[in-house]
């Protein structure tokens, strides 16, 4: 069991995850950990290296033989790949095509679960993704699941001017074998369809000071 506090966001894409997270991080004091960026960095990583994500024996090869580095910098989470930094990457169309592929792979998940973990050992953590209060940290007692209509969220996504077909990665989530997304049996489900982004966090808030959070 970890010393420090951890929150988890879950939720499928364009929920609200990461500008809820960050936010609510900024308002605690804790940091802030994207567990999908670090899904994406190892994406970005194999397609560059040109491997069949189709292949999961050669994306496994390829990740096995990276340096994955994943820190706190100013209160953020950061990954580095044989010291490359892939941040600007991270939303590339090829990435949101081929993420949900990479992440299904049950040995990708086994290498960077514990990365997670450490991040949560050097500081309070805010961290989202798809598995963190049902896998990750299912010890934790603050744990929410948001998400919103299929329609506001697709909505959401193309005002980011993205391409990012969430419906197929949504049922590639939601039906992998492997640490699927799932709403955990003590989440606090939000549906944020109508609400602001300071609106989710100050409902968050509210429901973390019910649990006895002390805030
Ligand atoms: O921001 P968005 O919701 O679009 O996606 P993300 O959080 O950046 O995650 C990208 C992909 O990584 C997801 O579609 C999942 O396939 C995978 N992921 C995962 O499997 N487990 C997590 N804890 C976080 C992300
Ligand atoms: O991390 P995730 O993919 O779940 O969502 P996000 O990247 O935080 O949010 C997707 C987009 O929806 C961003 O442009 C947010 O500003 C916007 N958003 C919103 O308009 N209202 C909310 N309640 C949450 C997010």
């Amino acid at each position: 069991m970890p010393s420090h506090r951890i929150i988890a966001i879950d939720g499928p894409a364009a929920s609200g995850k990461s500008s809820v997270a960050l936010a609510l991080a900024q308002r605690l004091g804790f940091s802030h950990v994207n567990s999908g960026a670090m899904y994406r960095a190892v994406t970005w990583h194999v397609l560059q290296r040109s491997v069949d994500v189709h292949q999961p024996a050669a994306v496994v090869a390829a990740v096995e033989q990276s340096k994955i580095v994943c820190e706190l910098v100013d209160s953020q989470s950061r990954i580095l790949i044989n010291d490359q930094d892939p941040t600007s990457h991270l939303r590339d169309d090829n990435v949101n095509r081929a993420v949900s592929i990479v992440s299904s792979i049950p040995r990708v998940r086994q290498i960077l679960v514990p990365r997670m973990r450490e991040c949560a050992k050097a500081d309070n953590v805010v961290m989202e993704g798809r598995d963190i209060g049902s896998v990750v940290f299912p010890e934790t007692p603050f744990k929410f699941y948001i998400d919103a209509s299929p329609e506001v969220r697709v909505q959401r996504r193309r005002a980011e001017g993205q391409r990012d077909e969430i419906a197929a990665r949504d049922r590639a989530d939601s039906s992998r074998a492997a640490s699927p997304l799932v709403v955990a049996p003590d989440a606090e489900v939000i549906d944020t369809s109508t609400l602001t982004i300071e609106g989710v966090v100050n409902e968050i808030m509210r429901r973390l000071k019910q649990k006895g959070l002390p805030i």
